[in-house]
């Protein structure tokens, strides 16, 4: 019994923390994490402050991954963020989702 629920809890933390750390992964990978931080301004804003951003704009999404595809800026500030075209469409939009629920 006790290995079984253990079994099971390990199963629910798998299945709770793997998006996270594949988000993370896709982050790292595109080299977004070179001008983001999770909690403070780099080069670009931090992802908190852009979860609050748009808290609870349901268009962010969309919104943010084609900016995060072709760049822009006037946002946050002077300095434009980049076109990222070399990452897809699915993992711009599990980052961009990562990034919105980041301060849940
Ligand atoms: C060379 C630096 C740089 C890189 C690399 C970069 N960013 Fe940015 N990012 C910025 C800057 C600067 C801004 C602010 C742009 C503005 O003011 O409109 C920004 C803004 C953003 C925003 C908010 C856009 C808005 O209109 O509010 C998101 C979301 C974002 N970046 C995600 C990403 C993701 C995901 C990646 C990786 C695929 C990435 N960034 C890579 C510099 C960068």
């Amino acid at each position: 019994m006790k290995l079984i629920s253990s079994l099971i809890t390990a199963g629910l933390m798998v299945s709770v923390s793997a998006p996270v750390f594949a988000s993370k992964e896709i982050a790292s990978k595109n080299s977004c994490m070179g001008c983001h931080a999770m909690d403070k301004k780099v080069v670009g804003p931090s992802y908190k402050d852009i979860a609050a951003k748009y808290k609870g704009q349901p268009d962010a999404v969309d919104k943010l991954v084609k900016k995060v595809k072709v760049g822009g800026g006037g946002v946050w500030g002077a300095v434009p963020m980049p076109g990222n075209n070399r990452i897809s469409d699915a993992d711009a939009k599990t980052v961009v989702q990562w990034i919105l629920d980041s301060n849940k």
